[in-house]
C-alpha cells in the first residue's frame, strides 16, 4: 500500500494514499464533525461543518484528500468559528420542533450543535419552505427540516438508481423535489427508505401507523394478530442498547405479548411458504422454458423497480406474494376458520424492516373480498417506539416462543433477512426435491456475503444447471437487468433485494448516525446474527417444516395448486418511468 506522510494538529502520521483528510484525522482518534458527507454516497461538501485549515485557507476536510507535507490544523479558533457559523445558518431555517421529532436523540443536526457548543440560535429570518409532503403511504417528507445536505439524493440517484427526487430550484430557494414537484407518490420512488436511512435529520421518516395499532388493540371487538419478519430480530435490541447483531427473537415476542397482541406469528412461516410456492415455480418454469430467468417478488422495492424501469420483465417475476403478505392471506382465510372468528374481525399487522412494504400492504391486488391480507405495516423503529411508549424493560424481558400454528419458521426462512438468502432456500428446497435425497450440507457460501451482484451456478442432481445471480442494492439491479437486455448475461434464477445488504439494511430498521455506520460494519454484523439464527434452528429447510407440511395436507393441497393460486399468488403492473 502506497502512503504518504501529513501533519495533522502538529503531529506526524502516516496514511494510506487517496485517503481524504476526514478519514485520516479520524483514523488518527481526531473527530471533525460532518453533515452532509456520507461515504460513497454524498461528497457533495456542501455543508462546510467539516472544514479545517490548510495554510491561509479553510477546505471542507470531507473531500479534500491528503497530499504529502500537508500541514492540517483541525482545532484553531478560526476552524471552530467557520463550522459553528455554518450550522448555526442551518439552524436559523430549520423547524426547530425537535422535542416532537422523530429523529430527536438520533439527529446528526442536534449532535454536531451540541458538540460545537451552540447554545442559541444567532441567526434569525425569513424561513424557506415549510410543505409536508403526506401523500405516500410508506414516506412523509418534511422540508421545514431539511438541511439541504444531498444525501438523500445521493442514495436515490447514484446509489439505489431510481433517481426519484433531485436539488430543484436556486439560492435561498432550492429544495429537494421529485419530477415537476409531484407528491412522493406519484413519483418513481420504490419507497425503499433509503433516503430515511442517509437523512441526517428528521426531513425523511416513514409514514408512522402507531396510532393506527393502539386503536386496533385497544378495541375489543378485534382479533389483532402480529408478524415480525426474520430482519428484526436481529436490529430491534440496538434501539435498547444492544451491541449490533444481537439476535433478541425471543424478547421480541415477550414484548408483543405485553403490547396486546392476541397471537404473535412468526413471517419465517410465510417465507416457507413462499419457498414451497415459488420452488415449485421454478421447477415448472425450467421444464417448460418460459418466463426465465425466474425473479423473486419478495421485496416490494424491487417489483415497483420493475413497474417503472422494466415493464417488459414483470413477465420474469415470480408471482408469489412475499411472505408477509401469504401470510396475512392464511391467518384471515385458515385461521380464521380454525379459530371461530370472522376474518372482518381479524387484523393482521407485520413488523417489518422496510418501508416498502406499508406500500405493498396497501396494495388492491394484495386484498381478497375486500380485506387487505395485511392491514399494518409497522417498521422496527415503529415497533420500538411502542415497546419505548409502554415502559416494557425490553433488555430483561425473559424469551418467549411465538404462538402456533403459524409461529414456526425453518432455518431456511431466518435467512430471507440477508442478501442471498432467498436464493439459498430456495436452492436447499429445489435440490432435495428433484433428487429425493438429503443434502450434506445446507449452506450454499457462494450466494453469501456483499458483494452487489454474486453468480452461481448450481447443478441439480438430474443434471440440470441452474444459473443464479444474487443482487442487492438496486443500483446493481439495475446494471445487471441492462447487462441482460444487451444480451450479455444470462440466468434462470435471480434474486433481487432492493436495500443493499438486504432487509437486514432495510430503511425501516434502527438508524445508526454517519460516524457509527462508519466505525461498526452494520450489514455484516446483522447477517452474521441471521446466520447464527439458521444455525440454530432444527428445522432448516422449508419443506420440512411440519406445520408447513399440515397446512398443505389440511388446507391448501398441493404447492401452486387451486387454492395455493387463490391465497398466495398475484400480478403486477406497467408504471410511469417518470
Ligand atoms: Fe464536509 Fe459537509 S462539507 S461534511
Amino acid at each position: 500500500m502506497d502512503t504518504i506522510k501529513i501533519m495533522i494538529d502538529g503531529h506526524e502520521v502516516e496514511v494510506a494514499k487517496g485517503t481524504t483528510v476526514l478519514e485520516a484525522a479520524r483514523q488518527q482518534g481526531v473527530d471533525i464533525p460532518s453533515l452532509c458527507y456520507l461515504q460513497s454516497i454524498n461528497h457533495s461538501s456542501s455543508c462546510r461543518v467539516c472544514v479545517v485549515e490548510v495554510g491561509p485557507r479553510l477546505i471542507a476536510s470531507c473531500t479534500l484528500i491528503a497530499e504529502e507535507g500537508m500541514k492540517i490544523q483541525t482545532n484553531t479558533r478560526k476552524v471552530r468559528e467557520a463550522r459553528k457559523a455554518s450550522v448555526e445558518l442551518l439552524l436559523s431555517d430549520h423547524n426547530q420542533e425537535c422535542l416532537s421529532c422523530s429523529r430527536s436523540g438520533g439527529c446528526e443536526l442536534q449532535d454536531v450543535s451540541r458538540t460545537l457548543n451552540i447554545r442559541k440560535v444567532t441567526y434569525t429570518g425569513e424561513k424557506s419552505s415549510q410543505e409536508k409532503d403526506l401523500a405516500s403511504p410508506a414516506i412523509v417528507r418534511d422540508a421545514s427540516k431539511c438541511i439541504l445536505c444531498g444525501r438523500c439524493v445521493g442514495a436515490c440517484g447514484t446509489m439505489q438508481t431510481v433517481g426519484a427526487i433531485g436539488f430543484a430550484k436556486r439560492g435561498f430557494d432550492t429544495v429537494i423535489s421529485t419530477a415537476f414537484g409531484r407528491p412522493l407518490a406519484e413519483s418513481t420512488c420504490v419507497n425503499c427508505g433509503q433516503c430515511i436511512m442517509a437523512c441526517p435529520v428528521g426531513a425523511l421518516s416513514e409514514r408512522e401507523n402507531i396510532e393506527e395499532v393502539w386503536n386496533e388493540l385497544a378495541d375489543p371487538g378485534k382479533y389483532v394478530v402480529v408478524q415480525t419478519a426474520p430482519a428484526v430480530r436481529v436490529a430491534l435490541g440496538e434501539e435498547f442498547g444492544l451491541p449490533v447483531g444481537t439476535r433478541v427473537t425471543g424478547k421480541m415476542v415477550a414484548a408483543l405479548r405485553r403490547l396486546g397482541f392476541d397471537k404473535v406469528f412468526d413471517a419465517n412461516f410465510g417465507a416457507d411458504l413462499t419457498i414451497m410456492e415459488e420452488g415449485t415455480e421454478l421447477l415448472s418454469r425450467l421444464s417448460s422454458g418460459e418466463n426465465l430467468p425466474l425473479m423473486t417478488s419478495c421485496c416490494p422495492g424491487w417489483v415497483k423497480f420493475i413497474e417503472h424501469n422494466f415493464p417488459d420483465r414483470l413477465n420474469n417475476l415470480s408471482t408469489c406474494k412475499s411472505p408477509h403478505e401469504m401470510e396475512g392471506a392464511i391467518v384471515k382465510a385458515f385461521f380464521a376458520g380454525k379459530i371461530g372468528i370472522d376474518p372482518k374481525n381479524i387484523v393482521v399487522v407485520s413488523i417489518m424492516p422496510c418501508t416498502a412494504k406499508k406500500f405493498e400492504g396497501a396494495r388492491e391486488e394484495l386484498s381478497r373480498e375486500g380485506l387487505q391480507d395485511v392491514d399494518w405495516v409497522l417498521t422496527t423503529r415503529e415497533l420500538a417506539s411502542m415497546i419505548k411508549e409502554a415502559g416494557i424493560d425490553f433488555a430483561n424481558l425473559k424469551d418467549e416462543a411465538f404462538d402456533n400454528p403459524i409461529g414456526q419458521g425453518s432455518g431456511a426462512a431466518v435467512i430471507f433477512g440477508a442478501t442471498g438468502g432467498v436464493a439459498e432456500a430456495a436452492l436447499r428446497t429445489v435440490f432435495e426435491i428433484t433428487s429425493g435425497q438429503e443434502l450434506a450440507t445446507v449452506e450454499y457460501t457462494a450466494v453469501r456475503g456483499m458483494d452487489g451482484i454474486k453468480e452461481n451456478v448450481i447443478e441439480l442432481p438430474n443434471g440440470r444447471k441452474i444459473r443464479t445471480a444474487v443482487v442487492h442494492g438496486l443500483g446493481n439491479a439495475r446494471r445487471l437487468m441492462e447487462a441482460m437486455e444487451l444480451g450479455e448475461k444470462s440466468y434462470e434464477f435471480i434474486e433481487v433485494m432492493a436495500c443493499p445488504g438486504g432487509c437486514i439494511a432495510g430503511g425501516g430498521q434502527p438508524i445508526l448516525n454517519a460516524g457509527a455506520s462508519s466505525r461498526i460494519d452494520i450489514k455484516a454484523e446483522r447477517a452474521k446474527a441471521i446466520y447464527t439464527e439458521d444455525e440454530a434452528q432444527t428445522v432448516r429447510k422449508s419443506h420440512n417444516n411440519p406445520f408447513i407440511k399440515a397446512l398443505y395436507e389440511e388446507f391448501l393441497g398441493e404447492p401452486n395448486g387451486h387454492l395455493a393460486h387463490e391465497l398466495l399468488h398475484t400480478h403486477y403492473m406497467a408504471r410511469s418511468k417518470v
